[in-house]
């Protein structure tokens, strides 16, 4: 099997210095804090946003529904898991339906930093500041629980998260190279 090499910033933000900008959000959403009954629709979240996107090359299962929900299990499982910087986007539709549109999650680190797994909005629900409306709760999330340093990776290619990160405060500390199979159909 081949491999093709991605390139990763190891990115960082002191939250000693950081403040949320002032949120809000477009009518119709809404965010919700973390519940163990919500675990399936961030798995949804996660997978709608992921899987035709860039990263589910790097991480093949994140362009899975199964891998999704596996990945949401584990981290809803690591002793590192922190409830507060775990947010999932609903967006309520005209017809009563609510629907996940978007999802973050975060756990504390083994060097004691909040780290970001995985920030998803789900294609038809972007450009409109929910990335970044996740991104400040988590972030908010970490300061509560008393965290100074929030770190996260992301492929340099997806500039649009780069820009997000970056917009935050987030500065590249590190590049990696992250080896993972050559995508099927190329
Ligand atoms: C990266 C990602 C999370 C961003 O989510 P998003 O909800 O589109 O993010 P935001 O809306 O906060 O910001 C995105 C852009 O929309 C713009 N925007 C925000 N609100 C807007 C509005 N009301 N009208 C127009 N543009 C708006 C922002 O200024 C930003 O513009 P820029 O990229 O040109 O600087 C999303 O693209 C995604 O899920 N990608 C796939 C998964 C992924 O790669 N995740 C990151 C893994 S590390």
């Amino acid at each position: 099997m081949g491999l093709v090499y991605f390139k990763r910033y190891w990115m960082e933000l002191d939250l000693r210095l950081w403040r949320a900008p002032p949120l809000e959000l477009p009518q119709g959403y809404e965010l919700l804090p973390w519940h163990p009954e919500l675990l399936e629709a961030h798995a949804q979240a996660k997978y709608e946003s992921f899987r035709h996107d860039l990263d589910s090359n790097v991480f093949p299962c994140l362009g899975q529904r199964e891998g999704c929900r596996r990945l949401m299990q584990e981290i809803a499982n690591n002793r590192g898991f922190l409830p507060q910087a775990t947010w999932l986007a609903v967006f309520s539709n005209p017809r009563g339906q609510t629907v996940p549109c978007g999802t973050i999650q975060g756990i504390v680190d083994a060097q004691h930093r909040g780290a970001i797994q995985n920030l998803g909005v789900v294609p038809g629900h972007r450009r409109r500041g929910l990335g970044k409306a996740l991104l400040c709760r988590a972030l908010q999330g970490f300061q509560q629980h008393g965290l100074t340093r929030a770190a996260l990776e992301v492929t340099a290619q997806n500039t649009e998260a780069v820009r997000l990160y970056e917009r935050l405060g987030f500065r590249c500390v590190e590049t990696l190279y992250k080896a993972a199979p050559v995508p099927a159909g190329t």
